[in-house]
């Protein structure tokens, strides 16, 4: 029998599958993890409780299609009703849903630039023309331009990033909410607020006025969910109604249903280790500000965080990295081009893990 030993599977892909490159994440999980903006407070939380909730969990049977009890969970954490919330396996499940529902070839995405990847590599995917409308040289937000561009090309999809993430920044309210008024009402406006409890603004209580509003939440942020995979979105009925025309019928298992009640159940926890990477985001901010202040680095910026991590900017970003790196701390690098050449997200650890990043990098200035 002829054998396929030297197939090349990879001309089959779809010729905008080819030239994606996948999403890169760290395949070896260092000491001290502070690349990916978890919540190391929280480590070993729900463990207890959710072992003793598997006990009755039937996993003979499919998941509950409707997510109904964590529904239910997420609309009184949110004082809003469950039929306004969709759930997700991580808020990635629901921005490819939202890509796929609406996005065809050709069809126009606009993003900010940089923010969180997975917007444009499922605009990619569907074949859409994805649009990215640079933040300025701090790394502001330009709305003006912004507007400008979505009444001119007239996209289907909008993504804002609120806090953004790498930046840590945010878009004042006034700014967001005239966006809100003048973009039109055929475009689909996503509002990604993953980082929202540590800034604490939304645009939640807006999605009766605007059904074309889309809020997008996580439990991997705040929450310290991150490795059982639970997002949701906040909107109208008919968005909602709309977004599941793509949903599978069991998007979510048992086991993250299960994990997102026990965690909501936490609050008190969650809270706590919120006020405390609130703390140690302001402790590092001041730390590395006064690495600059007493001249140990004068070329640092540190870009103002409302969320959980601190992006930085420095000629020593490699040299920081690999110094972190071989004191097995990870952080996030952005190489050498582009408007994020030569910087850094630091995502705030416990104390302890805080403590330990500012003595390597003590030491690394000397
Ligand atoms: C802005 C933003 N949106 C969405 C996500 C994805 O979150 P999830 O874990 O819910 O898929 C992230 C994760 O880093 C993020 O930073």
């Amino acid at each position: 029998m002829k054998k396929r030993e030297n197939v090349n599977i990879k001309q089959l892909l779809r010729k905008n599958i080819q030239k994606l490159e996948p999403y890169q994440v760290l395949s070896e999980v260092p000491a001290i993890k502070l690349d990916a903006n978890e919540n190391n407070w929280l480590a070993g939380c729900f463990q207890e409780r959710l072992t003793e909730k598997i006990k009755s969990i039937p996993l003979h049977q499919y998941p509950d299609t409707n997510c109904w009890e964590l529904r239910q969970k997420l609309a009184v954490a949110n004082e809003i009703k469950e039929e306004n919330v969709l759930t997700g396996v991580g808020s990635d499940q629901i921005i490819a849903w939202l890509v796929q529902a609406f996005i065809g070839p050709e069809d126009k995405v606009i993003t900010m630039s940089p923010t969180f990847g997975m917007y444009g590599i499922n605009t990619r995917m569907a074949g859409g023309k994805l649009i990215e409308i640079p933040l300025d040289e701090e790394l502001q937000f330009q709305p003006e331009i912004f507007l400008k561009s979505i009444l001119e090309e007239k996209p289907k999809l909008v993504f804002i990033t609120n806090p953004n993430n790498p930046t840590g920044g945010v878009i004042e309210d006034h700014l967001l909410n005239k966006l809100l008024e003048e973009i039109p009402e055929d475009v689909v406006i996503v509002v990604d607020e993953a980082y929202y409890e540590f800034y604490g603004k939304t645009l939640a209580n807006r999605i009766a006025e605007y059904q074309n509003l889309i809020v997008l939440r996580t439990l991997s942020k705040a929450y310290g969910l991150a490795g059982a995979r639970v997002g949701y979105a906040l909107a109208s009925q008919v968005m909602i109604d709309a977004v599941s025309h793509v949903k599978p019928p069991y998007h979510m298992s048992s086991l993250d249903q299960a994990a997102g009640l026990v965690c909501l159940d936490m609050v008190s926890e969650v809270k706590e280790s919120l006020v405390n990477t609130v703390k140690w985001r302001q402790y590092l901010e001041t730390f590395f500000f006064q690495l600059n202040q007493q001249g140990k680095d004068t070329t640092l910026k540190v870009f103002p965080s409302y969320t959980n991590f601190i992006l930085l900017k420095t000629v020593h970003a490699e040299g920081l990295i690999e110094k972190l790196k071989k004191n097995e701390i990870s952080v996030r690098g952005y190489g050498k081009e582009g408007i994020l050449a030569n910087s850094l997200r630091v995502t705030i650890g416990t104390e302890a893990e805080n403590r330990k990043l500012q003595q390597v990098i003590e030491a690394y200035y000397g």
